[in-house]
């Protein structure tokens, strides 16, 4: 294991993964680059791996570790064992926060305009009729919509359900998946699918240091009643977009909100958003785990990336 150093050798830098990711984690050979130019030692790090030194290095930054979702507890356990012992970013608080989509909850109370989203907890008693109920409640007769787990990633899971008025059956179907969800252990999420998305696509934000640093459109995901992602992640569309000024006053928000909730600075933020149909933009998600970066969208945005690692990794 590298040993702790700054100064002439640069920092030792882990960046956290997962084993199906590293062939497929786009961001890191070019982020990998960008830290030795700027003098860092950075490698890859599987997070489950037990013989990995954490406090070895003098930052973890928690990267591709996209198979969290079936073992949520397992990993936020992980980033408080590294946080006690090195520099973990996001740090712990956050990651506790970030990786259960009831923080949209938090940012809607903290005035973040955010897409209306329902949940539905796990009980013992939790059934098909019970949660049939739910989504005829929730969900509005005449708008498709989406049900999701709260813990995810990559769209897996994640299913679009007809209008009620248009197909009666996508209630049964909806609650027949939210209860194959809440059996996982996890919350189901109801919101409104907005239909802006198969135009306009969604709009991710990505800031390193607080700063924003380039933005991305990403093509629609979801086909009504269309089978879940079979892989790590969905198939995506991603290319290069420049956001609107509400765009970036939004997602300002959300960082600001997400910063006060976890006392914690962030060294990386993605702020996906979509538009509802009133035109207003909204909060998707706020991704402060695990977040694709989309370095190639921007010619100079891994240097922004690294410059800000290496500045967190040798701050005192
Ligand atoms: N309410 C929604 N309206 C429209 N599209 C949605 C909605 N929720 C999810 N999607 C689609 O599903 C994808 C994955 O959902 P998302 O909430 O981003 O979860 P995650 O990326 O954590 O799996 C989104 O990128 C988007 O294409
Ligand atoms: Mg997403």
């Amino acid at each position: 294991m590298p040993s702790t150093s700054t100064g002439a050798l640069g920092p030792t830098i882990a960046i956290a993964t997962c084993p199906e990711a590293r062939p497929v984690d786009e961001d890191a050979p070019l982020l990998l680059a960008a830290l030795a130019a700027r003098g860092a030692t950075a490698s890859e790090q599987d997070w489950t791996d037990r013989d990995v030194q954490w406090g070895g290095f003098d930052l973890v930054v928690v990267r591709s570790t996209w198979d969290y979702a079936s073992r949520r507890d397992e990993f936020v356990a992980w980033s408080r064992r590294v946080g006690a012992v090195t520099r973990l970013a996001n740090p712990a608080p956050v990651i506790t926060w970030n990786t259960d989509k009831h923080y949209l909850l938090d940012l809607a109370s903290d005035g973040v305009p955010t897409v209306p989203t329902s949940f539905l907890d796990p009980t013992p008693d939790a059934d098909r009729a019970g949660a049939a109920a739910w989504v005829a409640a929730t969900a509005a007769p005449d708008t498709g919509f989406v049900v999701k787990p709260a813990v995810s990633a990559g769209a897996r899971d994640t299913f679009r359900h007809a209008a009620p008025d248009i197909d009666p059956s996508s209630i049964d179907r909806a609650a027949e998946h939210a209860i194959a969800i809440l059996r996982s252990g996890r919350s189901a999420m109801l919101q409104p699918y907005l239909d802006t998305v198969d135009d306009e696509g969604e709009t991710g934000l990505v800031f390193f240091a607080g700063r924003f640093s380039h933005a991305f459109r990403k093509g629609a995901l979801l086909r009504v009643d269309a089978g879940t992602v079979d892989g790590l992640f969905a198939p995506e569309d991603i290319t290069p977009r420049e956001p609107t000024d509400e765009q970036l006053v939004v997602a300002a928000g959300a960082l600001d909100a997400a910063r006060r909730r976890t006392g914690s600075e962030l060294l990386y933020a993605r702020v996906d958003l979509l538009v509802e149909p009133t035109g207003r933009s909204v909060v998707l998600e706020l991704e402060l785990t695990e977040p694709s970066f989309f370095l190639h969208t921007d010619a100079d945005a891994a240097g922004r990336a690294a410059a800000a690692i290496v500045t967190a990794a040798t701050s005192a």
